[in-house]
């Protein structure tokens, strides 16, 4: 709970833990309200430092005993931890303490979920399992024992690799004993342990060297046909790194947990992943195309950290990006490698525009590494992990692909088993590159979303680009300074040929010229090409200029774009003006749908148009006050163009992209499956749902079943289907999510408030659990036109629920008042509504710190 004064940690504060840790023993006597955690800690002076504080966090601990070199010594309680005084020089912890796993419904440290065992130690949560220094760079070789009854628990797991596994005959009664020794140091957050009634899908995987690893994949009783393509998915990832990075893995074992009860996707602690089971269990009846490519990239992801992450990882959290950024970029090129590389792109880009751009333009505004935290799990952003990708996707592109190779071996080699800053990280590419890289290093530093605005020119065979940038103030930067912006662009003749590839231009200055001679006709610039990098574009183009690059850009990302540019302009006309959606954009998009040399799921993406949120976004920026429902409309009119301009090709289009044989989640199945069911949605406005009931009386798979379940939805013509799902899938948690959420995507914008509300009286809403919470809240927050209805009952009847999460669960609470980070944007009547709640929530008696934070943040107090 929230401290008097809230206490803000600085990056600047930085100093080295007084103390070095060679080895740590825990052992775990697991109950589930009495757990008894004994930790033996052989603690040595740290040379680099004279300081030697003996401070240990703990946080919830019920202390039995301490020891140091066998002798019971008196703790201090201090803010966070306990202090003793101990010799100044080497000594042996021994600490006893009590924690209540059953109570704990924060998810952070030690807890049960669904009757089993399991920890969330990062950031700060091990220090809820017993005293220790907290914190990444004290790195130490752990070894675990666990004992437990063997009814309950007849699976116990640590990190590692299990060395014992028995009955121990010499207590009564007989307690299951295991053992797991983790050769590798790591900190405390990468610990984790795992016990219950368990069964494994088990396989193997031969590294390059001829290392055999066993793989499993651990799940509850009924859960092992969801298995296989997660463990494919592992598999892969293990190739792939080592044929793109070069990584191997090592350890013996690499075990895969899935928990019902978790507050974010996958955590990668290691040899011991543990994921929420939304994450890793798949089976194409209860998994859509989107689950299983989101599972696959998640399972890359936490494999991944493995090297970038837990081999190397972090000296404190404001260096988050260092793993969290470079994983997510690894896990973007898996993922490119894996399926398609534009339609890849083009979707992080979209969640670049629909998460991070908010962010950085908002009150929650801050650099890739942050300067100062109070609560560290509010820093888990958009910001630190897809813009961190996108900064290792630039200083790709400026070194170029085989200089990256280069720095990346370097990085493993120098720094392998260190706890490393950004400072280290590009130092790396300074030496083995021989560039300087320290006006790059603002990316990491400044926040906001620079702009960068283009001007042409084209006299005497010379074409010109006048390039400049320019960033907004953000909280606590006022004025920034020129960045490095790598701009990929081409140049196309008027016949739609390339006459200048792709090339890169170095935008360091406020304002730069780029000429490019010999041209004896104007050429048409295609700039920022493959999104090369985070900013907005500022470009006086026409719609003919973009209709041409719709039609001929070589580049696929800018070829998307161009379309997307035309719909942002088509809508915002009907949203300002109420003009017709543009016609040309329509005609120019039904040529390519039905170009069967594009691959299905680009001309799916193709079909797609900016979020209700990203025109009010937009308007905002443009010094425009938007209006929800006027942007609904606008969103709903286009839609109904586009089904009215392609009814002739819709039927076709349908047809074309059914997929005959077994059920196959690969990319392109999946690709065909999105663009029938596009077709599906706009057919659906014109023929009122006889198709999508067709559709879902013959699905045999999930991404069918949801999408005709959707269509019907839309036609407000699926209260049949809607209870068949129900009754067909109420044993299947992660099915009656999807139930859930449903119904809240479906409603219309007035009566949004109130199905989410009569959603949380059934039976079915626990909402003590994250998945099922965010199903019905997390989608009423992201229902634009829903969540900002000038009746306000949607506002108010979140911050009720985050006002009752809030002691249960702070982190996931904290992490979904970030709906209301985009208050400023709106008419002076919704902004006194939402802060009409954000004072509410901030007055409550107790509050968490995360919350308090981002309340406070949010409000600019
Ligand atoms: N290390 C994180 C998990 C984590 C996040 C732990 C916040 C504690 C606090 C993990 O590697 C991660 O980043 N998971 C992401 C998914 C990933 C594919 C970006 C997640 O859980 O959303
Ligand atoms: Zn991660």
């Amino acid at each position: 709970m929230q401290d008097a004064a809230p206490k803000t940690i600085y990056l600047k504060d930085y100093t080295p833990f007084g103390w070095i840790i060679d080895d740590v023993h825990l052992t775990f006597r697991l109950h589930p309200t009495a757990t008894r955690v004994i930790s033996r800690i052989r603690f040595r002076p740290n040379p680099e430092t004279t300081d030697r504080t003996f401070f240990l966090h703990g946080e919830a601990l019920k202390p039995i005993s301490a020891k140091v070199d066998g002798h019971e010594v008196a703790l201090r309680n201090v803010d966070g931890g306990i202090e003793a005084d101990v010799p100044n020089a080497p000594f042996n912890w021994e600490a006893e303490v009590e924690i209540n796993p059953e109570a704990n419904t924060a998810l952070e440290g030690l807890y049960m979920s669904g009757g089993m065992y399991c920890t969330q130690c990062e950031a700060e949560g091990f220090r809820k399992i017993t005293w220790y220094p907290d914190r990444p760079d004290v790195m130490a070789k752990f070894t675990v024992r666990i004992e437990s009854d063997a009814e309950h628990t007849p699976v116990m797991l640590s990190n590692g690799d299990g060395l014992f596994y028995e009955q121990d005959s010499t207590q009564t009664p007989a307690p299951n004993v295991s053992i797991y020794q983790d050769p590798w140091p790591k900190p405390a957050y990468l610990f984790a342990l795992v016990a219950g009634d368990l069964v494994a899908h088990e396989d193997s995987f031969t590294t390059m060297s001829g290392r055999k690893v066993d793989l499993a994949i651990w799940v509850r009783p009924g859960d092992e046909h969801k298995c296989a393509f997660g463990m494919e998915a592992l598999k892969k990832s293990m190739t792939w790194d080592e044929e793109v990075y070069g990584r191997e893995y090592d350890l013996d074992e690499f075990n895969i947990v899935a928990v019902d009860d978790f507050n974010m996707g996958a955590m990668e602690n290691k040899g011991l992943n543990i994921f929420n089971s939304s994450c890793v269990l798949a089976s194409p009846e209860t998994s859509t195309d989107g689950n299983f490519e989101r599972i696959e990239a998640i399972i890359a992801h936490e494999y991944f950290h493995n090297w970038t992450g837990n081999r190397i990882t972090c000296r404190d959290w404001f260096q988050l990006c260092l793993k969290e950024g470079l994983t997510v970029f690894r896990d973007a090129q898996f993922t490119a490698d894996m399926r398609s590389e534009p339609v890849k792109r083009i979707e992080d880009v979209l969640a670049l525009r629909g998460r991070q751009f908010p962010e950085d333009q908002g009150p929650l505004s801050h650099p890739v590494r942050p300067e100062s935290f109070q609560e560290i799990n509010n820093f888990y952003t958009a910001t630190v992990y897809e813009k961190g990708a996108e900064v290792i996707g630039m200083l790709k592109t400026l070194v170029g692909d085989t200089a990256y190779a280069k720095a990346l071996d370097l990085y493993f080699e120098r720094h392998d088993g260190q706890a490393c800053t950004i400072e280290d990280w590009i130092a790396v590419f300074e030496e083995s590159t021989g560039r300087d890289l320290s006006q790059f290093k603002l990316w990491y530093a400044q926040s906001g979303t620079p702009k960068v605005t283009v001007r042409e020119e084209y006299k005497d065979d010379v074409f010109t680009l006048h390039l400049s940038q320019s960033s907004a103030a953000t909280p606590g930067q006022d004025s920034k300074a020129p960045q490095v912006i790598p701009v990929a662009v081409g140049l196309l003749n008027d016949n739609g040929d390339e006459v200048v590839p792709t090339q890169i231009l170095e935008l360091t200055e406020a304002e730069q010229a780029f000429s490019f001679t010999g041209h004896a006709t104007r050429p048409v610039p295609s700039v920022l090409r493959g999104f090369s990098a985070p900013v907005t574009l500022e470009q006086n183009v026409d719609d003919a200029r973009r209709a041409f690059l719709l039609a001929h850009d070589t580049d696929p990302f800018n070829r998307w774009e161009a379309g997307r540019m035309l719909a942002r302009g088509s809508l915002m006309a009907t949203i300002r003006d109420g003009a017709a959606p543009n016609a040309d954009y329509l005609d120019g998009l039904k040529s390519l749908l039905t170009d069967d040399t594009l691959d299905p799921a680009y001309r799916t993406l193709m079909l797609g148009q900016p979020s209700q949120s990203e025109l009010a976004g937009l308007l905002h920026q443009a010094g425009e006050t938007p209006d929800p429902d006027a942007i609904h409309t606008a969103s709903e009119a286009l839609r109904d163009a586009k089904a009215q301009s392609w009814a002739d090709i819709l039927p076709d289009l349908y047809a074309a992209n059914q997929v005959d044989g077994p059920f196959s989640p690969d990319a392109e199945a999946a690709g065909k499956r999105s663009l029938a069911n596009s077709a599906l949605m706009l057919l659906t406005r014109i023929e009122g749902g006889a198709l999508a009931a067709t559709q879902y009386a013959k699905a045999d798979n999930m991404t069918l079943q949801l999408s005709a379940l959707s269509a019907l939805l839309d036609a407000d013509a699926g209260d049949e289907a809607l209870a068949a799902f129900y009754d067909q899938w109420r044993d299947d948690r992660l099915v009656i999510d999807k139930w859930f959420s449903m119904q809240v995507i479906h409603a219309k914008p007035e009566a949004v408030a109130d199905t989410a509300h009569r959603l949380t009286n059934h039976i079915d809403f626990d909402w003590k659990n994250p998945n099922r919470f965010r199903a019905v809240m997390g989608v009423l927050a992201g229902h634009h036109a829903g969540f900002h209805n000038k009746s306000g009952a949607a506002y108010t009847l979140l911050a009720d629920w985050l006002i009752k999460l809030d002691p249960v669960n702070p982190q996931t609470t904290a992490r979904m008042c970030s709906a209301f980070q985009t208050w400023k944007r709106y008419d002076a009547h919704r902004q006194t509504l939402i802060q009409t709640q954000l004072e509410r929530i901030a007055g409550q008696a107790t509050l968490s710190r995360d919350t308090a934070e981002m309340i406070s943040r949010i409000r600019g107090v």
